[in-house]
């Protein structure tokens, strides 16, 4: 046996259900919103993430699936879709198809992280992004949006967490409050958060070593560095949350690990699902467009995970579907009409299964048995030459006997 590789994971019939339900639900809420589906490649060229994700965050310097192809092309598979949907943007100039550059997207990312529950190394996102609108309104919507998908999951929320980072004006500023306020105590840091000190300070509260936790929640807020712009954008943006109705906590050490945001940061955080608890995060990115070529058109949006969804999920969510009926054929003779009775059923839009030729009553009916269905209809030479079918509930055992010509009325009446 050649076994799967580690990070990744089989999604099997037994859980499959779950992912369909946040799958549906998904969509659902997407297209109420106003936001069009897009799907991009899996592989993109690896400069697309060097440049939009950036340099200095640990996705694109410990974590890129990148390799050169035949060609000799630098590509990796996607760690996030974020910098895919602003190329795709662009590249098919979306801002004038569309009444609003809404846009959604659901598909496997790739990160080389270290595995573990919630954290994969193949792992699936619901991606939503609005590209060329800046108003505080924008983040607002996003994040109600956010928290009414999870909410119609039906998943407990431990809290909505928000933040601003600022913008290119004031970041320089509280990038340098931060290097003055660790002074000395830099050298206390970790390898990587000296690195990031030199290379872009807001990365050290990406810093997960338990020892220097205390050293960064000591440091300054980017709330008190913001300029005047960002400041009425965060109250305006706080004020459409209160107007929601929603609860959130502001927090300092959000900053997130991605290089593009600009002003708002936010992540819903679930309950009881451990340290890997954020079941999506997002934020605004003004200058991304541009940076990747576009015209200078504001950005927004976020990514919830799929698994951890799942996993959130209440128990019984997303059950799969019982069968409506197994048909079962006793004696040689009533298998091609069996056989056609299970091909009306599913045309009709009910789910019906049936064995194959040559197995005995008694295993067909240890198998209906096992599949759950809810009941059987049995077709022997009586019923065949009476043009009848015999209907047996699984559940009561209660068995009656129908026209075959009725079968098909009969279940699906049944069924409501
Ligand atoms: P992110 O915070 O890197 O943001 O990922 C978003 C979500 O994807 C996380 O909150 C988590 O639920 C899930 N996730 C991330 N890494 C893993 C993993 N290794 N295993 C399982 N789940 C994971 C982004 O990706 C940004 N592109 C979000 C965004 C969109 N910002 C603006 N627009």
């Amino acid at each position: 046996m050649i076994p799967g590789i580690r990070g990744t994971r089989d999604i099997l019939p037994a859980e499959v259900g779950r992912w369909q339900q946040v799958e549906r639900v998904a969509r659902a809420v997407c297209e109420r919103y106003g936001y069009a589906e897009v799907r991009t490649p899996v592989i993109e060229r690896e400069e697309l993430f060097a440049k939009g994700t950036g340099e200095s965050t640990d996705i694109v310097q410990k974590e890129m699936y990148a390799f050169t192809d035949k060609g000799g092309e630098r590509i990796t598979l996607r760690p996030e879709a974020t910098p895919s949907m602003v190329r795709a943007f662009v590249e098919h100039s979306l801002e004038q198809a569309l009444p609003f550059a809404k846009l959604y997207s659901l598909g496997p990312m790739f990160r080389y992280e270290r595995p573990q529950k919630g954290r994969y190394r193949q792992f699936h996102q619901l991606d939503v992004e609005v590209f060329c609108i800046a108003d505080p309104a924008v983040d607002g919507e996003v994040i109600e949006m956010a928290s009414a998908f999870v909410a119609e999951l039906g998943i407990t929320v431990a809290e909505l967490v928000i933040n601003s980072v600022g913008c290119e004006a004031c970041r320089p500023r509280f990038s340098a409050a931060l290097v003055e306020a660790l002074g000395a105590r830099l050298s206390e840091l970790c390898g990587d958060c000296q690195r990031r000190a030199r290379t872009n300070p807001l990365r050290i509260f990406d810093c997960k070593v338990p020892a220097d936790q205390p050293i960064i929640d000591a440091l300054p807020h980017s709330e008190d560095y913001l300029c005047e712009a960002c400041r009425v954008h965060f109250d305006e943006v706080k004020r459409h949350l209160d107007a929601y109705g929603l609860l959130y906590r502001v927090s300092h050490r959000l900053v997130r690990g991605l290089d593009y945001y600009t002003r708002t940061t936010f992540e819903i955080l679930g309950a009881g699902l451990g340290a890997q608890n954020a079941l999506l995060g997002g934020g605004r990115y003004d200058h991304l467009v541009k940076r990747l070529g576009g015209p200078d058109r504001a950005g927004i949006g976020f990514a919830a995970g799929l698994e951890r969804l799942v996993l959130a999920l209440p128990e019984g969510a997303g059950d799969a579907n019982v069968a409506d009926a197994f048909v079962v054929a006793i004696g040689e003779a009533s298998w091609p009409a069996a056989r056609m009775l299970a091909r009306d059923l599913r045309r009709a839009g009910l789910t019906a299964l049936i064995d194959y030729d040559g197995h005995s009553s008694k295993s067909q009916m240890k198998r209906a048995n096992r599949s759950g269905a809810r009941r059987m209809l049995i077709l022997g030479e009586d019923e065949l030459a009476r043009q009848q079918v015999t209907i047996k509930e699984m559940e009561t055992g209660h068995q009656h006997t129908v026209a075959r010509d009725q079968v098909t009325a009969e279940l699906t009446k049944l069924r409501r």
